[in-house]
């Protein structure tokens, strides 16, 4: 029997239509993130003009747009903006099919930028928004007209979804740009019983039953292991599939990994990683450079805008989770704490950049 053909045979077994952890985009199987949805939601029904949606690659921004455009007719999205300012122009066509049918067919769109805001707010006559994802690879004349746009178009809202490093883009060239974003909102990790949810529903999705082939511990493991990064999640998911179905097991469980651990590639630490992090993350390694060790308990100290302490906590245990997991940190247990320090690595990276 040949590896696919074995292969089928235990995902047949599992009642499992096909591996259920693809890294495919599919708005149905998303979960978690509620704070940071419901945030979005209200910044967009006050009809804020602009709005950032920021997290390291693999967070769950794509999947959170293609979520909400598909919740509203009225929100639209542009997978990717445009190099050149001439294709903005484009972006008419996502308003124009909402006209009534006559004055569809008499529209005229314009053929230079400048007349572009005009236009749009004759086209455009109730609320809209416009997500535009991976922003951080727009051109900065791009993001220049998208500024003017917004100022001058009524009743639209723009939603950037970026890497972290477009705060940075803006800092440097469009400070008028970045004073006028009212929200960001910043996507991080999942939680334990998120990342539950998330293998339960891409399993009952492939037309698997509940969790199964994976076993309640295998899910503390994975959840430890990819600090809730969902990318990370589906990517763990589907090294454990394969090792399942590799040695015929009935269930994926803590048996299966003593006996041979998921090769996970090594990261190299660069200064381009440092810049992939989210702000927080950064602030950490910050905080934490200027007095090593710290707890969790320190560091929050310096995050009060989580609603409560819990929250803080939470949400920190997180990052920090995530940071030793990718070999930004250490941890190192003292008494009934946890205390971290920067892996000396990270330190050589902060020294140079
Ligand atoms: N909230 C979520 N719930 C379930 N799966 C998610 C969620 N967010 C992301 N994923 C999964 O993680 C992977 C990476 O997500 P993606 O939206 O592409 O991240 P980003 O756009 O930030 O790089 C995808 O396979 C997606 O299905
Ligand atoms: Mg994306």
């Amino acid at each position: 029997m040949d590896e696919i053909e074995k292969y089928q045979k235990w995902l047949d077994k599992q009642n499992l239509r096909r591996n259920p952890f693809t890294l495919e985009i599919n708005p149905s199987i998303i979960v978690g993130y509620k704070e940071q949805i419901t945030k979005l939601l209200k910044n967009i029904n006050q009809q804020q003009k602009i709005i950032l949606l920021t997290g390291a690659t693999g967070s769950g921004k794509t999947s959170i747009v293609s979520y909400l455009t598909l919740t509203n007719k009225d929100y639209r999205v542009l997978n990717k903006p445009p190099r050149e300012v001439s294709k903005l122009l484009n972006i008419s066509s996502y308003f124009i099919k909402d006209l009534p049918f006559l004055a569809k067919i008499f529209v005229r769109k314009p053929k230079k930028i400048d007349d572009f805001p005009d236009f749009l707010n004759k086209i455009i006559k109730k609320p809209k928004v416009l997500f535009i994802d991976e922003s951080h690879e727009a051109s900065i004349e791009v993001l220049e007209w998208l500024r003017i746009i917004s100022d001058q178009v009524q009743n639209l809202t723009i939603v950037f979804s970026a890497l972290p490093v477009f705060n940075e883009i803006l800092s440097k060239n469009l400070e008028t740009l970045k004073k006028r974003i009212i929200e960001t909102v910043e996507l991080e990790a999942l939680t334990k019983e998120e990342v539950e949810k998330l293998i339960r529903k891409r399993i009952e999705t492939a037309g698997g039953t509940d969790i199964k082939p994976f076993t309640y511990n295998i899910i503390e493991y994975i959840y430890s292991r990819t600090g809730g990064f969902p990318r990370a999640v589906v990517i763990l998911c589907n090294n454990l599939i394969n090792l399942g179905a590799e040695n015929e097991a009935e269930r994926v469980d803590m048996n299966l990994i003593s006996k041979k651990p998921p090769i996970e590639r090594e990261k190299k630490l660069n200064i381009e990683n440092l810049k992939d992090l989210s702000s927080k993350q950064r602030k950490i390694i910050n905080l934490i450079a200027e007095s090593e060790p710290l707890t969790p308990n320190k560091l929050i100290n310096y995050f009060p805008d989580y609603p409560s302490e819990k929250h803080g906590l939470r949400a920190i245990n997180n990052l920090l989770r995530r940071l030793v997991k990718e070999g930004y940190i250490e941890r190192e247990r003292k008494g009934k704490s946890y205390y971290y320090k920067l892996n000396p690595s990270t330190r050589t990276v902060l020294v140079r950049s």
